[in-house]
């Protein structure tokens, strides 16, 4: 393992105290940062700093002040199988913020940015890239040539600025919302992280080229059929993950190696040596990581979502968010499983966690932890069984002729041993098959069809 020590004045802390003077002494108001659940939305967790903000953005209410900046905790799950396969995906993270409603402009965020990153995080130029929104015309908007002027004006040559597409750089909600063209910034991480292929550049899957900071445009709102309006004023939105600024500060491989994790990944080495440890079984298709180090990487990132969301009052269950935290706390609990401990185990993450993120933790928060550790213990426990019996029966599936597995096949697992169809598809992907969900609608539509013959024959119907 890499080193845990942390180079002076870079642990997550220090680096959110740095932003917020920074930022606060450039006229920003720092705004308290919202609940990570929507109040009175089970459905969806805050995926980005600016979303509390929306009011504002839209020109629907005045702002506190028109310079602000916030410290969001944020969840974004509906890619968590990607996690633990690159180093920077992270599914619970800490969005730093600095917004102008109306205010500055786009070469004064630049600037600003640009001012942070080299002279108080002490970054080298050398290693900046940044990416402009190339334009499109469908949309009527061309290429960002005054993104490209001010990169240019503060020396970033003209090799490193990358034009790219409405599908990177124009930043969306995901659907209807506040958007706006968008101007990344990239840390060059140096070949060892590349994929070595000539083509590798800001944009690339692979970890080389590791984006730190997201500078958005937003002039438009976007409507439900994809057509864009003016916004009342044209705003200024930026968002910089903690985990991945903190893993270039503190010249970690991985937003997973950062400080916030050390402590629960220190406790996990201890398990895996503890004897708690049957063989373990790693035989999926190489990754560009080892099955190992994603096992590690999911276990801790999902387990520090499930304490987030339970601070926030999610607790795992079967619909909306609630839902959510019981698919990250039994994906994890299938890494652990690949890994060969014996569960429960993942509870035993959970303080070390907390103790990492005291700084960021609230007086009552920290008196939460142990209730939300035996809560994460109870779930796994339940989830146990099913697991091991679904594991069992995934490792006796056949495919069809086409290569395929019928989603029938997905859905008798989950009717008859409780086994979510959603793993059970991504256990499938580990060694290379996939799933035909042709099948999977009309089982289930068979089997609700019978539930009600047979409960109308019990009633007398
Ligand atoms: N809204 C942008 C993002 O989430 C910048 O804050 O990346």
């Amino acid at each position: 393992m890499e080193s845990t020590s942390v180079p002076h004045g870079y642990s997550s802390p220090e680096i959110v105290a740095r932003y917020r003077a920074f930022f606060q002494a450039h006229g920003h108001t720092e705004l308290v940062g919202s609940p990570l659940a929507v109040p009175g939305n089970s459905t969806s967790f805050v995926i980005a700093g600016m979303q509390p903000l929306l009011p504002y953005l839209r020109g629907q209410q005045l702002p506190p002040s028109t310079r602000l900046l916030s410290l969001q905790r944020c969840l974004r799950s509906d890619d968590a199988d990607a996690v633990g396969s690159n180093g920077r995906k992270n599914t619970f993270f800490f969005m730093l913020g600095n917004w102008s409603i109306g205010d500055y402009n786009k070469g004064d965020a630049i600037e600003m940015a640009l001012s942070l990153l080299l002279e108080d995080f002490a970054l080298h130029q050398s290693t900046l890239w940044v990416t402009v929104f190339a334009g499109d015309s469908e949309l009527g908007i061309p290429l960002d040539e005054t993104a490209v002027e001010h990169w240019l004006r503060l020396g970033i040559p003209y090799e490193r600025i990358v034009p790219l597409g409405a599908e990177d750089n124009l930043w969306t909600m995901g659907g209807p919302g506040p958007c706006g063209p968008c101007s990344e910034i990239y840390v060059d991480r140096g070949l060892a992280f590349g994929c070595g292929l000539p083509t590798c550049r800001p944009g690339c899957a692979c970890d080389r080229f590791l984006e730190v900071w997201n500078l958005v445009f937003m002039e438009y709102e976007r409507f439900t059929d994809g057509s864009l309006a003016p916004l009342p004023q044209r705003n200024i939105d930026t968002g910089m993950g903690l985990e991945r600024i903190a893993s270039v500060l503190q010249g970690v491989e991985s937003a997973f190696s950062i400080d916030l994790y050390q402590p629960a990944l220190s406790r996990l080495n201890e398990q895996l040596s503890e004897g708690n440890r049957q063989r373990p079984d790693l035989s999926m298709p190489v990754l560009p990581v080892t099955p190992e180090v994603r096992a590690r990487r999911v276990i801790v990132d999902h387990v520090r979502a499930a304490l987030f969301a339970g601070l926030a009052g999610v607790l795992p269950g079967r619909d909306g968010c609630a839902s959510v935290v019981r698919r990250l706390i039994r994906r994890a609990a299938r890494q652990g499983h690949l890994l060969g401990l014996q569960q429960p185990f993942l509870n035993e993450l959970v303080v070390p966690l907390a103790q990492a993120h005291d700084a960021f933790l609230r007086v009552e928060e920290r008196a939460q932890v142990s209730t939300l550790a035996r809560m994460i213990a109870d779930e796994e426990r339940r989830f146990t069984y099913v697991l091991a019996r679904g594991l069992q029966y995934l490792a006796h599936l056949e495919p069809d002729q086409q290569g395929h597995i019928p989603g029938e096949r997905l859905f008798v697992l989950h009717a008859e041993k409780g086994f979510p169809p959603d793993l059970a598809a991504e256990v499938l992907a580990e060694r290379g098959l996939s799933v035909d969900w042709s099948s999977y609608e009309p089982a289930l539509a068979e089997h609700r069809r019978i539930s009600r013959l047979s409960a109308a024959r019990h009633f007398g119907l």
